[in-house]
Order: structure tokens, then sequence, then C-alpha cells
């Protein structure tokens, strides 16, 4: 939800943290600070908005100098998005400075408890209560006052702290809540998210839980609560500072939406051998599956829909009963979830607060969990039982795209690869093995089909409310692009079962009410056109997304966007695409923040 980042070296530490605040800034992005440390003290500056303007606040630095120092892009949780809230928060003495990512859940009690002793809050946030507790405890060792505040704290956080009687060190605390260290060549660095530490290092320190890091710019130390010191690999990131920048696009959104064929094939390739699906992440699930006799999705937001639309595929090769079920309703079902059920759990950031308490209750129950996930380290990463990545590189714009499309792409592998394991009846694996390889080919075609696309947004804009409807997979793809149109363009977007408009919606439906269909199932495509038929007959406007050549939709439509012809179990990965590239144009038409839509964070990190 929010980022943190960190730096200690011999050059000024102000334009590194400026720097890597920018690339967080996708997590949060309401209010942000820094704190530099030199000889007179500890230098605070805080912005409520931007990054933008805390580097006009401290002309890109100059005025704050320093070599070492930790910085905070915010998104609000406890308290509004003021100066008085953006971090970094200081003691009442002055010493120490923290930057905190994370929720903590027992702030209250803490904070009566410390007013009672005649500590002097400045902010209502949950942070501050940290600050003071390090003040309380510290007796002239920092880890050790960090350890006995980590004890008395509920919930989730990373912090980065700095304190004046500890000059040129920087200290670091990991617990649920992404952290990473960056180490450099007489410099060192943590932050929430490696795109922040690419520019300056490919040498990183995946952090644990409960693990304290100490930074020097030649020392990267990391111990237990115990004060015993860790061997910590060194992993080295794969991609580089491109990857994490636009790359000649308007937003990151767009870039993102353009590299899906690359991060389809990104996905898929390594996994196919010898015309076979081939998960080396996966050795000994067959010996688990022969216990398994359900299979329950659970996420949030797309990564939810994404499951959705790859139930259908799952059902289909691997002749399992497949459940979807909300992340954050499931922990509160008391559901029926136990040693035989295997747990997907589908998180592009890994770091989803509702989708890892999802994942600790089944656990709990006995499931065996297999993740999905993007971000290389993530908690749920470290938690699930085996991991697939999807290996799509950073996803910087807040709304997912090709997060999204690789998550549905490894369900199709996975729907492949039960039907080998499991040596479903009557699939033809090398069949969908080929299908599978072709969706690279077929996104990129989904993108060329539709130049009209931005025309479209022209025409649909100024409408406050929208349809999306759609049958089976068509379906699961109305839900995900009434969900992308939402978030980033900020219309009302409703999406329903193409069949069920007739049990109550349908009294929405006026003269001129936008209606856009997925049409694009073959089986369906002459039930989801009598669907279309009534709403035009009420009077709707209807943009169908359907397959090139479908002659059946064309009279019919008032507007068409178009996909190649694609088998409907791996079609949601293509038909998506024209979906995506509608909301994104329809939110540059009303002049949105599209790769930071209001009210929204990157990697959602409370329930
Ligand atoms: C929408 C979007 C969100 C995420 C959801 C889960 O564009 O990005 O709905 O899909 O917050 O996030 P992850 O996949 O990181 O668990």
């Amino acid at each position: 939800m929010c980022g943190i980042v960190g730096f200690t070296g011999t050059g000024e530490a102000a334009p590194v943290l400026l720097d890597g605040l920018k690339k967080l800034e996708y997590r949060g992005y309401d209010s942000a600070g820094i704190a530099v440390m030199n000889d007179s003290g500890i230098n605070v500056s805080k912005v409520t908005g931007r990054i933008a303007g805390l580097c006009e606040k401290t002309d890109n630095g100059a005025k704050t100098p320093g070599t070492s120092g930790i910085g905070h892009t915010r998104w609000a949780t406890h308290g509004a998005p003021t100066e008085e809230n953006a971090h970094p928060h200081l003691s009442n003495d002055g010493k120490f400075a923290i930057v905190h990512n994370g929720i903590i859940e027992n702030f209250s009690s803490l904070r009566e408890e410390l007013k009672s002793r005649g500590y002097v809050f400045e902010s209502e946030t949950d942070t501050e209560v940290i600050v003071h507790l390090i003040e309380m405890y510290y007796k002239g060792n920092v880890r050790e006052a960090l350890v006995k505040t980590t004890n008395r704290l509920r919930g989730s956080y990373a912090l980065g702290v700095i304190c004046t009687d500890e000059p040129g060190k920087i200290f670091a605390v990991r617990e649920s809540s992404p952290l990473i260290l960056g180490v450099g060549v007489g410099d060192n660095y943590f932050a929430s998210d490696v795109t922040a530490l690419v520019a300056y290092t490919r040498n990183a320190v995946y952090m644990e839980d409960g693990e304290y890091a100490e930074l020097t710019n030649d020392t990267v130390k990391v111990y237990d609560c115990t004060g015993q010191e860790l061997e910590k690999e060194v992993s080295r990131i794969t991609w580089d500072v491109q990857a994490a920048e636009k790359g000649g696009y308007e937003h990151f959104m767009l870039k993102e939406i353009m590299e899906q064929p690359a991060a389809l094939k990104a996905t898929i390739e390594p996994r196919v051998r010898d015309g076979k699906i081939v998960f080396d992440e996966l050795k000994d699930l067959p010996d688990v599956l022969k216990n398994i006799r359900k299979i329950v999705i659970t996420a949030c937001g797309s990564a939810y829909y994404a499951g959705c639309a790859g139930k259908y595929a799952l059902e289909s090769l691997g002749r399992i009963p497949v459940e979807t079920e909300l992340a954050s309703e499931l922990r509160y079902n008391n559901p029926l979830i136990d040693e035989h059920t295997l747990l997907i759990v589908i998180s592009q950031s890994g770091e989803t607060a509702d989708t890892i308490a999802a994942m600790k209750e089944s656990k709990s129950r006995g499931a065996h969990v297999l993740a999905i996930v993007n971000v290389v380290g993530s908690t749920i990463a470290k938690l699930a039982d085996h991991t697939i990545y999807t290996w799509a590189g950073p996803e910087i714009a807040v709304a997912t795209t090709k997060g999204y499309t690789t998550q549905l792409s490894v369900l199709y592998m996975l729907s492949i690869w039960f039907a080998q394991t499991l040596g479903t009846k009557d699939v033809d694996t090398g069949y969908y093995v080929n299908l599978l390889k072709s969706l690279p080919r077929l996104i990129q075609q989904s993108i060329d089909m539709n130049p009209s696309v931005s025309g479209l947004a022209r025409k649909y804009h100024s409408n406050r409310s929208l349809f999306f409807i759609g049958r089976n997979t068509d379906y699961a793809v109305a839900l995900e692009g009434a969900l992308k149109m939402k978030e980033i363009s900020y219309l009302h977007a409703e999406s329903y079962a193409a069949g069920e408009l007739k049990h109550g919606t349908i009294a929405l439906i006026e003269e001129h009410q936008p209606v856009i269909a997925v049409c694009c199932n073959e089986r369906l495509i002459e039930k989801t056109l009598s669907n279309i038929i009534e709403v035009k007959a009420r009077g709707a406007k209807v943009l169908a997304l359907t397959i090139s050549g479908n002659k059946k939709i064309v009279p019919v439509a008032d507007d068409l966007l178009f996909i190649p012809p694609v088998d409907e179990l791996f079609s949601a990965a293509v038909e998506i695409v024209p979906l995506q590239l509608l909301a994104y144009y329809v939110a540059k038409e009303n002049g949105c923040d599209i790769d930071k839509p209001k009210n929204l964070a990157k990697s959602v990190t409370v329930e």
C-alpha cells in the first residue's frame, strides 16, 4: 500500500531516496516524505500529494544534505492524507525517524499507554506509536530497542529507521510486509520493491518475517530477534531498468498492455517441452493429487476474475470440481476445506492481505496450497507449498493487465498439466499445448485488429454508466472488462451474465444505455445474440466484442471490437485485450490519472 526506501552511502542520500520513491509511487500516492541525517541531526521534508511536489520542495534533494536517510510514499489508512500524517515520523527527543508500510492493529491501546507516559503525538497514524516505543525502549542499542518495540506490535510492518546516535546507519525490520535490501559497492539500500533498487544495484537480499537489518555504506547485516546474525543469500535481479520504465509509452498501463504477447511467451515457453507441459515447480504434486477431491481458487479483484475464467479450463481438461471464492469472503465462511482440497491462490503482488489470510485459514484446515504469483520472494510465494511464477516482469500501472493474462496462461497450462497427470479421458493435450503456444500471437492480433478503439472511446466516454454482458468464459471476461473500466475511468460499469439480465436488471436498460456485449464463444453466440436483441429492443446502444468473421452480430451491433477466432477454453486471455484498450482510452478521454487511479494502490496489504 505504501512504499518505503532507505539509503546509506558515500554520496548524497536525498536524490536516491526521491528517485526510489518515484519508482514506488504506484504503491501509494497521497503524500510523501524523506528524512535525511547529517552532522546537525535529522532533516525531515514532507508534502501532501505526489513525489513531484517533494522534489520541488527539497529542490530535488539539494535542501536536505546528508549521506543516509529514509523515504516514504503513502496510501492513507489511519488519518487523512495531510502533512502531519505523512511519514517519516519523529520521536519526541528528535533522535529517531521512521517510515512504515503496513498496519499496526493494536495501535490505539499503545497510543493510550504512550500518552499516559507523556509521549506527545503529532499525527493520527498508527505508525507514530512505533517511533515513541523505540524512544521508550532505547538504552543505547537501536537493534535491541527495535526488538522490544516489535514485540509489542500486532499487525504488519516493514520499517525503516534512522537514529542520530548512529550516523551513516539505516535500520530495517520486516513482518508480513515486503522488504528487500539492495547491496551496492560503497552504497546500500532497502526498499519495498526491487523497482526502486534496479537503477543502483542488481544484488538483492530478500528479508523474511522477523528479521532485522543494519546497513552502513559498506556492510549489510541481517539478524533474528535473538540477535543472531544470519547468513543471507544475495539474489540477482534478472530484469533491468528499462523494464521498470515507460519506454516511450505515455502510460505504464499502455506499455503493459502492449507487452502481453512477450509476457505470455516468457510465462509459457520455458514450460513447454516436447509437446507437453512441464512444471519443474510441481515435482511432488502428482503424489498429493491422489488425495485431492476438489480445487478451490481464491484471490481478489482481477486475480479472482482470472480464477473465474480459468475454472472452465481446469474443470474441462482436469475433470476435477473447481470452486472459486473471493479471498475476503473465504476466511469468514467456515469453508469446506480440508486435506483433500488443493487451494490455488492467485496474486500478482504476492502481498494481498485478504489472499494471505484466506491462504493461512485454508492451510490451517489441511489444504495443500499452490500459488500463482508474479513478484519473486513475496509473502504468498514463500508461504505456499508450491509456487508457479508468472514471470510477467514488473507491473507498475495500478490496473493489472499483463499480470491478469499471465495468470490466465498459468491456469491454462495447469489445466493441460492436470489432464496429462491424471490421464483425463478424451482430452487431446497436444491440441491444447498448440493452442497455448499460439496465445502470444493471438493476443498480438487482438491488439492489431482494433485500431478504432480510441475512436470508440471518444464515442462512449461521456456515458456515466455501462453494462458488460457475456456467457460462460465471455461472462468471466465481462467481469474483468467492467472492473478495468471502473477503476481507471471512474465510470459506473456493471457486469452481468447475459442470460441473467431478464431476471431484473433489464429494467435499467433504456434509450442510449451502452451495453458492451462480449460475444466470442462460438457455441453460445446465438444465445448472447438473443440477449443483445433484447437490450436493443429497449433502446440500448450495443458495442459488441466478437470474433472476426462473425456475420451474425455485425448487422445487430452499433459498434464492434474484434478478436481472432480462438477456442473458448483459452479465449479469455485474448478477449480481454480490446476491453483493456477500451478502458485505457476512455480514461484518457476523461483526463483520468491512468497509472495511479484515485483511492487505489497496487498492492493491497490491508484487510
Ligand atoms: C485491478 C487490480 C486488482 C488486483 C487485486 C489483487 O486491476 O489490479 O483488482 O487484481 O487487488 O491483487 P494481487 O493480484 O496483487 O493479489
